[in-house]
């Protein structure tokens, strides 16, 4: 039994490879936006877990959804028809955008990216796919090729071949490149981990006509933006996004408030170009991780927290105006990336300080945060306070 956090901190860091730089903290338990640690402090989580906390930690309607059913069954593969498979799907797609009819459950981000790339790739007889500079798509092979962002490409050498970089936001940079061997034109809506990106609606409705005149799939790569962090359950078909409907969204993180899930929501067209054993997943679609989907849905719905995401976004927007050093603040709902005059890695340290986490981006200037969407405003002024002290 180890007692102290740093004999926990030891042993880690003995036996786990040091793939990331972790916080000096040792997370013990957790309740909505609050971390606690063993050593009885506790943090503002505005970072989630990597956007994962969406319905906040433990939340008690997710915790039963997976307790009953581990009661009953944790696993058994597609090979059986499952309650809590049946329940998760229709629940998934009845919040969706009416044209999106049919969901593919995997584990994790980049999973849902790979099948969606192949069933583009599958539904158009074609090869390519363009992405853009700035995104990020996952660590898997095909995935990581479609990313241009920083050093993933060089990480994950050899590429995946066929894959074709354009300018976000840029519409002739994607119509350059978008001939008739592309199978699909794929984006993080808003580019997160850029810095909190997002373009101008027309954007987007003009990917969409593209795609229906030259017989693209259009997928969304909604890994950070779905599950209602947006304010809205999607960014397809919000108004941020001139309510565009792609053919296909990705999503994970959130999805099951922590225990990994991924899916990839189709529309009938392309479903009818999938047929049995194009696509698997030994995992995917499991019990317990059926019953995180439902529940966190479930969670969502009953304390309306895509409201509580739209107003306290207003409110934060408002209070971060008293900070004269925040010179912008980029997205939407709550996935915000704060624009600092100066080095913001700097304010995350401190903020950390101050027991408040919050997260990095590729840009050394920006800040972003990425609350679970229940987040209250009392809780923003605590970010607001801590920020006029360090600043
Ligand atoms: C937009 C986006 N897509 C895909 C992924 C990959 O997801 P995962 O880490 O679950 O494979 C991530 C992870 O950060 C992401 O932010």
């Amino acid at each position: 039994m180890l007692t102290t956090p740093q004999e926990i901190t030891e042993l880690e860091e003995q036996f786990q490879l040091a793939t990331y730089k972790k916080m000096p903290l040792v997370a013990e338990r957790g309740e909505g936006v609050w971390i606690h640690t063993s050593e009885g402090h506790r943090y503002l989580d505005l970072y989630g877990g990597h956007a994962v906390a969406g319905t906040g930690h433990c939340h008690p309607h997710v915790v039963k959804a997976i307790k009953d059913q581990s009661d009953k069954l944790l696993f058994y593969s597609n090979l059986v028809y499952s309650e809590a498979r049946a329940n998760a799907a229709e629940k998934l797609v009845s919040i969706s955008p009416s044209s999106l009819t049919k969901a593919f459950f995997c584990n994790s981000g980049t999973e849902a990216n790979e099948n969606a790339m192949r069933m583009a790739r599958m539904a158009t007889g074609r090869e390519k796919i363009i992405t853009f500079s700035g995104g990020f798509h996952g660590r898997t092979a095909d995935a990581i090729s479609a990313t241009f962002l920083g050093k993933y490409r060089e990480i994950g050498k050899p590429n995946v071949p066929g894959h074709l970089q354009a300018e976000f936001g840029e519409i002739d940079s994607v119509r350059a490149v978008a001939d008739d061997s592309v199978a699909a034109i794929m984006l993080e809506p808003i580019q997160s981990m850029a810095g909190v990106k997002i373009a101008p609606p027309v954007f987007y409705r003009a990917l969409r006509e593209l795609c229906d005149e030259r017989g693209i799939v259009l997928i969304y790569d909604e890994v950070q933006t779905g599950v209602g962090r947006t304010g809205d359950w999607f960014f397809a078909g919000s108004s941020a996004g001139d309510g565009v409907v792609p053919d296909v969204i990705t999503l994970a993180k959130s999805l099951g408030s922590g225990i990994p899930v991924g899916a990839c929501l189709v529309t009938e067209k392309i479903a009818s170009h999938i047929k049995e054993n194009d696509l698997g997943t030994t995992f995917g679609g499991g019990m317990i991780a059926m019953a995180a989907v439902t529940g966190t849905l479930e969670a969502i719905e009953n304390d309306h927290m895509l409201d509580n995401v739209r107003e306290v976004e207003s409110y934060l927007r408002v209070r971060l105006k008293e900070i004269a050093q925040v010179v912008n603040v980029r997205g939407r709902g709550f996935l915000l990336g704060l624009e600092f005059a100066d080095n913001a890695k700097k304010v995350h340290e401190a903020l950390l300080e101050q027991k408040i986490i919050t997260g990095t981006s590729s840009d050394a200037k920006v800040l972003r945060l990425l609350p679970p969407l229940c987040l209250q405003k009392d809780q923003v002024d605590l970010l607001v306070e801590a920020l006029r002290t360090i600043i």
